[in-house]
């Protein structure tokens, strides 16, 4: 049974594995899931309970191959992770990780300004999330043209004096699309006095969980988060008119993604990621 549901979505609350062993397989187009750190965050309980390096690696690959069962054969799942304190941790991972599915990317999450900060190197900015798919035969569904990214008004003007180009209006077209996103991903990190804010102490930002959905499913498509905190892939994910299904073992950050995730709160649902074009595409 749902803790909780609304027209696009549903969230157990509940163990990931023991949830994610009782959804059918094949139903999702893609899986975003940001799980725990290990010993990053020292003082969430959720964030401690693994007493070795292995052990974590093990449960890692127990809730991977899950979500794998749940994945569609041309879907993608996306793992964040976070180098700082357990930077050999997070590579361990990756290494085993596309061992078990195929690799397909390395995405790099900018958060724009530096956090954590260590005297012994540069000051870490990024967090990574890496991009499996089930195997190399089968191409994954992605849709480069969803998360195009405007060309500011500056850089039009610039390439449209190039004389190259001798049909104007169809070199406008063109540049109005926007370009095509890179796999470095520059969003800022919520700060503690954003408005997006809702209390979760690892909250991912919505414009950021917008790109990877928009990419990776179409409207309709299901997007499962097993580790869904305060309900940020569902508040992305319902934006963009896709269902979700999330999973969340801590009572209280399930009652926060409700509040968040209810009918009466939803933003009105946009299909697009693309923001702010220069005044000259409008
Ligand atoms: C990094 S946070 C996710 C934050 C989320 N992306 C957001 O934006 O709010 C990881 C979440 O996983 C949950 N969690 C940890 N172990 C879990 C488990 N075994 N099953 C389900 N959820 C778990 C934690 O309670 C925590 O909310």
């Amino acid at each position: 049974m749902p803790y909780f549901k609304n027209s696009l979505g549903r969230l157990y609350v509940g163990d990931a594995c023991k949830i994610l062993s009782l959804l059918q397989n094949e139903t999702c187009q893609a899986v975003i899931a940001d799980p725990p750190y290990f010993q990053v965050l020292l003082r969430e309980q959720w964030d401690n309970a693994w007493n070795a390096p292995e052990e974590y690696i093990k449960w890692t690959l127990e809730w991977v191959r899950l979500c794998r069962n749940v994945l569609r054969k041309n879907g993608l799942l996306f793992i964040f992770g976070q180098l700082g304190k357990r930077e050999h941790l997070w590579l361990h991972t990756c290494s085993q990780l596309t061992r078990e599915m195929q690799f397909h990317d390395m995405l790099i999450w900018d958060r724009v300004v530096g956090y954590n900060e260590r005297s012994d190197s540069f000051t870490p900015q990024y967090e990574m999330i890496l991009v499996l798919r089930q195997n190399s035969e089968i191409k994954p569904y992605f849709d480069k043209d969803a998360v195009r990214q405007p060309y500011s008004d500056e850089t039009i003007r610039a390439y449209m004096r190039d004389k190259r180009y001798k049909d104007k209006a169809a070199r406008m077209q063109h540049l109005c699309k926007g370009r095509y996103a890179t796999n470095i991903l520059r969003v800022p990190s919520l700060k503690g006095h954003s408005k997006e804010k809702v209390g979760h102490p690892a909250q991912k930002p919505v414009a950021l969980l917008r790109q990877l959905i928009a990419a990776s499913t179409r409207p309709g498509d299901y997007v499962l988060d097993p580790f869904f905190g305060s309900g940020s892939t569902g508040a992305a994910a319902s934006q963009l008119g896709r269902r979700w299904i999330g999973i969340e073992c801590n009572l209280a950050y399930a009652e926060m993604a409700r509040k968040r995730l209810s009918d009466k709160q939803r933003t009105p649902q946009t299909q697009t990621v693309q923001q702010n074009p220069g005044s000259l595409c409008v």
